[in-house]
């Protein structure tokens, strides 16, 4: 059976915590969930559902096809076992290869060395069967596989993405301390934001949340923002069909939007990035920018969400200067935010104690390594604490 046809097990990685938005993201595409981790889940279909999750996943880092499992002790055994795989039906001889692998086995000390072995043992069979071989390096831009060994068992995948999804593309000046594409986008949905209310987001820095706030809203996938895949550097990959869903998928966003969007930082350079950043990802219209300090951020009226992802002394901003920034924050939320849900991005879980607001929600998550929460204020009159 072709690669394009058959059914197989499909692994979607993620950033560790985000697991519940993208299980919700893979189940409300028809797909089965088989299992999930901390930061993956696994799923069944085809190469074609594979394409599906790569354009259609806003919390997805990799999508990866299992193409065979086996045993191996040693180098020499995986070396053997992937050149029993029929690259040459999946890969062109005159393309190009990079593998990348996670290694929790006893005889390996070093990833690199068993990339080599792989990738060694695949432009081998490729030149015995073809007469040539493809180049093979780093660059994550072609065919791209990915081992996956454990103990005596391998995994073999398809890394269908190439250059991971939370690389969407647009952030070209990210600044400091930006949240990751991925990371915001399950922060948002987190709120349950559907784009039927205003959202407004002081301290945007380069402007993510803004920007993910304006993609779901609208309800253009990310995926339509990138232009190069590793699926579409396999052989048999059917162009038109990759139009056909990118066709369908564009169809059935949004021309416009009935709320406000609203971005405002301190830092003229953060703003101006925020702006140029809306711009590649097109979405520039839907927002609306101002240079500010937070306490002035203008609040649409009626109702909506109010997120703020301030610094929280781990990168950047003091500890001490940071007291009084979250107090404040507390203040704003009451004296300006009244009928709004607010919501606090930090991974200074003290600083968060100085809002005095009591929260409503807290929600883990991890910005890198950091360990975050996202806590949740319900503004209405009878929400402060005494
Ligand atoms: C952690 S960064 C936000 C990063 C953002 N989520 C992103 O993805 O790029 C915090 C931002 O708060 C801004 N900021 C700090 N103090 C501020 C204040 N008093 N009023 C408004 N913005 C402030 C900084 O300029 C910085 O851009």
């Amino acid at each position: 059976m072709s690669l394009w046809s058959k059914k197989n097990r499909i692994v979607i990685t993620c950033g560790k915590g985000i697991t519940p938005f993208l299980n919700e993201e893979v189940l409300s595409l028809g797909l089965p969930i088989l299992s999930e981790g901390v930061a993956h889940v696994e799923t069944e279909g085809t190469m074609f559902d594979a394409m599906r999750l790569n354009l259609l996943v806003r919390t997805g880092h990799r999508v990866l096809f299992l193409l065979e499992t086996f045993h191996a002790k040693n180098p020499d055994g995986l070396y053997e076992k992937i050149s029993r795989i029929q690259w040459e039906d999946y890969i062109p001889e005159d393309g190009y290869i990079c593998v990348t692998s996670t290694v929790e086995t006893p005889t390996i000390q070093d990833s690199r060395f068993a990339n080599l072995k792989c990738k060694d043992a695949m432009v081998d069979r490729i030149k015995r069967k073809c007469g040539r071989r493809p180049d093979s390096g780093p660059k994550r831009d072609r065919t791209v596989i990915h081992l996956y060994w454990k103990g005596e068992v391998c995994f073999v995948y398809l890394d269908t993405s190439g250059e991971p999804l939370s690389k969407r593309g647009y952030r070209k000046i990210p600044l400091r301390a930006p949240m990751q594409e991925t990371l915001a986008a399950a922060v948002i949905l987190a709120t349950g934001w559907k784009g039927d209310r205003n959202f407004v987001n002081p301290m945007c820095g380069s402007g993510t949340l803004a920007i993910e706030a304006a993609l779901i809203a609208l309800g253009r996938q990310p995926g339509l923002l990138k232009s190069n895949y590793g699926f579409m550097h396999l052989k048999g990959f059917d162009e038109s069909l990759w139009k056909g869903l990118k066709k369908k998928t564009k169809a059935v966003s949004k021309k416009s939007l009935n709320w406000k969007i609203i971005a405002t930082d301190i830092s003229q350079q953060a703003v101006e990035a925020a702006e140029k950043n809306a711009a590649t990802a097109g979405v520039e219209q839907w927002i609306e920018f101002k240079v500010c300090d937070y306490s002035d951020t203008p609040i649409a009226e009626g109702r909506g969400i109010i997120m703020l992802n301030p610094p929280y002394g781990e990168r950047i901003g003091e500890l001490k200067e940071l007291g009084p920034v979250y107090k404040g924050i507390g203040d704003f939320f009451k004296k300006r935010c009244n009928g709004y849900m607010g919501y606090i991005f930090t991974g200074n879980l003290d600083l968060a104690k100085q809002v005095g607001l009591r929260t409503k929600k807290r929600l883990l998550f991890f910005n890198g390594n950091i360990e975050c929460r996202l806590l949740a204020y319900d503004l209405y009159e009878g929400s402060r604490k005494r």
